[in-house]
């Protein structure tokens, strides 16, 4: 894995990778090419799809996925190698426009879905893609942005919609998300992965113990602002870490604005929990025929500052999927389905 560099001493976990034979390769690319993206998700697509990765993965990597679908021993990500990939792609188009002539065809929205519909059930949020598979492209326009458009500033570790998790039947936030390669970027800015128990690992006594008690505030990301009615906004106070060291599930974002301490020691504790993050995270360069899988229970992602590469158009050539699965969509039911799969915040609620 030349394209993947580990920070300091902290190397990628093999037992986390899982990489295809090029005959299992090439039988997984014949069987997707045979069924039509459907970017409802409906699920008759969802069940055609699941049923050809069962049969076209090696039983070993269907029973990898079960077992982290029972979460019993999860792992914090699973990285997927030599992946069939869409025999052409043409042009980046624009985030929200993706037109057929954009690649040959849908190997990579069926990738994405195959291997995650044996994880959870996929599902998507409006805002955040208007189909089942979102699409990350850099936006010159939303440079600034802390989220998947955005380019110039860090987006830091965050698990993803992390507030989302206190908001008791209106918790949205993923158990997992899924995000591979269409198009690289030669400047290969990198998705950065921190499994938090390594973190915690590094914490004093005094610092996990804050992080345990309801001593912040956190806030839904600022795509949701607009859609969300103010009180739920943020989170009331709310502990970062609950559940055994062993097996947390922790709720933090560490870019700007995100987690507010409510005094100085929970502020010490945020602090050092993030420089350990840091420590011991791990940077992948998502291209065309890799696949990342984020256990977002605890396990946070990042991704590079960069300046975007230009095609000869003056249009950004990075091109990442990326869906959310849960376990079930039953929190969902408050939500309006715009598409079988894809839902919208409804106001009144
Ligand atoms: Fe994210």
């Amino acid at each position: 894995m030349n394209s993947t560099v580990a920070s300091k001493e902290h190397s990628i976990n093999n037992s986390f990778t899982c990489t295809l034979s090029n005959e299992q390769r090439d039988f997984l690319f014949n069987e997707l090419n045979q069924i039509p993206y459907d970017p409802t998700g409906n699920t008759d697509y969802i069940t055609k799809v699941r049923a050809v990765a069962m049969q076209a993965l090696p039983t070993s990597v269907v029973k990898l996925l079960s077992e982290q679908k029972t979460s019993l021993k999860p792992a914090p990500y699973i990285i997927f190698e030599n992946l069939p990939t869409d025999e052409e792609v043409r042009f980046t188009p624009d985030s929200q426009d993706i037109p057929r002539e954009a690649k040959s065809g849908y190997i990579s929205e069926n990738l994405i879905i195959a291997i995650g519909s044996l994880i959870g059930e996929p599902y998507s949020m409006f805002h955040e893609g208007k189909n089942i598979v979102n699409n990350l492209i850099p936006s010159l326009k939303a440079k600034k942005e802390y989220t998947g458009l955005g380019s110039e500033f860090e987006l830091d570790f965050h698990i993803e919609n992390a507030a989302l998790k206190f908001m008791g039947s209106n918790n949205f936030s993923p158990s997992g998300l899924l995000l591979t390669g269409v198009n690289n970027d030669p400047k290969k800015p990198l998705t950065r992965l921190s499994d938090a128990r390594k973190a915690l690992s590094l914490l004093s006594e005094q610092d996990i113990e804050q992080l345990s008690q309801p001593l912040y505030r956190i806030k839904v990301p600022y795509r949701w602002r607009v859609s969300t009615p103010i009180e739920l906004q943020e989170t009331s106070p709310s502990p970062i870490i609950t559940g055994t060291i062993d097996l947390p599930e922790v709720t933090a974002a560490f870019y700007p604005d995100m987690v507010a301490p409510i005094n100085d020691l929970a502020a010490t504790a945020l602090d050092n929990f993030r420089n350990a993050i840091r420590e011991v995270s791990i940077g992948i360069d998502v291209t065309p025929g890799r696949l990342v899988y984020i256990n977002n229970r605890f396990t946070f992602h990042s991704r590079d500052a960069f300046t975007p590469t230009l095609d000869k158009s003056g249009n950004p050539v990075r091109w990442l999927q990326r869906i959310f699965i849960a376990p079930d969509l039953w929190n969902h039911r408050t939500l309006e389905p715009v598409k079988d799969r894809v839902f919208k915040l409804a106001l009144n609620h």
